[in-house]
């Protein structure tokens, strides 16, 4: 079987590579030619743990190739995979530019018949939209079957997640081309993975209703995170105790500086969008997308409270990706946060393992010190701020942290450390919804 994966961003390389790893001869396409270059030099663009492995593994094995010719790609491909971004439009609706790019090339380009899946998160009737767009534009007088396939890998353990996902989403109107998709995916098959196989706009709404569910999980339990710290109770306990009703689930309960990342703010304002496009406002929606706003000014306001005027203070900020085990920092929270501790005059000492270029990349403006580890942040501080739960944040040397602090004050966003373990370390320390616990009482 021949694949072309068209965008080699986190979920075109995941998906390539693992299909390579699958047994396919697959071509991954971007137009970005500096990427591309990158790849072919044994490179991976961003961090995603395991993945050069798979990368390198797989090019060496001569089943994954990289290149900027989309012709090329597809000429031997029986199934073209779009994986390419659909950013937010200012409006909230997601921006189809790319993925309509794509489907009027195909349409130049394809001259037998081909399964073109869409793998890029795309509102309901867009594969409708694409198809159409194809049999309107095609310059040869082909068929083609469009598939919803829909990803749901997590950055940080994408390709476990590619490799062993909880389900697999196939939408369609062909059995043809169906039952070609469903070919790809035997490896899962055999191991027992569920499929949902149903028609294109059902598949498309189940990504954003999965997507809209977890945020809303994440907003319920920040908002009941900061009552928490108004009364005194503790979250954590709050969210422990909630987690063991199976109807509930315990995972996505851990209050926080609020979801960022390349889906979930997107996804959300996406369905929102579609929502009010309909008629139908989605209250629920409109609401997460609030109270998450809300979480970054929440986590500035406990450092500021921490450290009273910012101004000139020193503020070593732990973590810059949106979460861990990942350089990716789009709509990260310590975008916003870093940049108001700025504003209002701190200096900020920042340092991530990984995403610290990026970073820098994203807000080149921002006169931010990139220390060389977590001490170095720490050192002339007046208040420590935890923002993404990095395993090597978890085991810090605390009394080094102390003794480099000028000030041992310590806002843990993410409720890595016990609070009254931290008291007897001699810190001020502050969590999130760990009210009863509160050093801003
Ligand atoms: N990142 C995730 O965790 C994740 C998970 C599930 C679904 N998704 C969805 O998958 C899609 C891709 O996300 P991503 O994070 O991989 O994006 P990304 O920005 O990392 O990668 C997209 C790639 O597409 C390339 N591209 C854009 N236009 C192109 C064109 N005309 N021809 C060839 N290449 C082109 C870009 O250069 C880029 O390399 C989005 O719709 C996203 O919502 C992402």
């Amino acid at each position: 079987m021949h694949i072309a994966v068209i965008g080699t961003g986190y979920v075109g390389l995941v998906s390539g590579a693992g299909m390579a790893d699958f047994g396919m001869n697959v071509v991954c396409v971007d137009k970005d030619t500096e990427k591309i270059a990158k790849l072919r030099a044994g490179e991976i663009p961003f961090y995603e743990p395991g993945l050069n492995e798979l990368v390198q593994k797989n090019a060496a094995a001569g089943r994954l190739s990289f290149t900027t010719d989309l012709a090329e790609a597809v000429k031997r491909a029986l199934v073209i995979f779009i994986c390419v971004g659909t950013p937010p439009a200012p409006d909230g609706s997601a921006d189809l530019s790319a993925v309509k790019e794509v489907a009027l090339s195909l349409a130049e380009i394809v001259d037998e018949y081909k399964v073109i899946v869409t793998k890029s998160t795309v509102p309901v009737g867009t594969n409708r939209w694409i198809k159409k767009l194809i049999d309107e534009n095609k310059k040869h007088d082909v068929n083609v079957d469009i598939i919803s396939n829909p990803e749901f890998l997590r950055e940080g353990c994408a390709i476990e997640d590619f490799m062993r996902p909880d389900r697999v989403v196939i939408g369609g109107e062909s059995d043809h081309a169906i039952a070609i998709i469903k070919d790809i995916y035997r490896p899962l098959y055999l191991a027992e993975t569920p499929f949902v196989i149903t028609d294109l706009e059902t598949a498309e709404m189940i990504k954003y209703a999965s997507n809209a569910f977890l945020a809303t999980k994440i907003s319920f339990i920040n908002e009941v995170a900061i009552l928490c710290d108004k009364v005194g109770a503790d979250v954590v306990t709050v969210a422990k105790a909630m987690g063991f009703d199976p109807r509930i689930g315990s995972r996505f309960l851990n209050p926080g500086p609020g979801f960022g990342g390349s889906c979930f703010p997107k996804d959300v304002r996406a369905l929102a969008y579609l929502g009010r496009q309909n008629d139908l406002p989605l209250y629920i929606l409109e609401a997460v997308l609030k109270v998450n706003e809300r979480q970054r000014g929440i986590t500035v306001e406990k450092v500021r409270r921490m450290c009273g005027d910012l101004e000139g203070k020193v503020v070593a900020v732990l973590g810059l990706s949106f979460k861990p085990n990942t350089s990716d920092v789009r709509e990260s929270p310590a975008l916003d946060i870093v940049e108001a501790l700025v504003k209002e005059g701190a200096k900020v000492r920042a340092y991530d393992p990984v995403a610290m270029e990026e970073f820098q990349r994203a807000k080149p403006e921002l006169s931010i010190y990139y220390a060389k580890d977590p001490y170095d942040a720490a050192d002339g501080a007046h208040c420590l701020l935890i923002l993404t739960e990095w395993n090597e944040f978890r085991y810090l040397d605390l009394e080094k942290i102390k003794a480099a602090m000028a000030e041992p004050a310590i806002v843990d966003a993410r409720n890595i450390y016990e609070p009254t373990r931290m008291q007897k370390l001699g810190f001020r320390y502050e969590g999130m919804g760990r009210g009863k616990f509160s050093a801003l009482k």
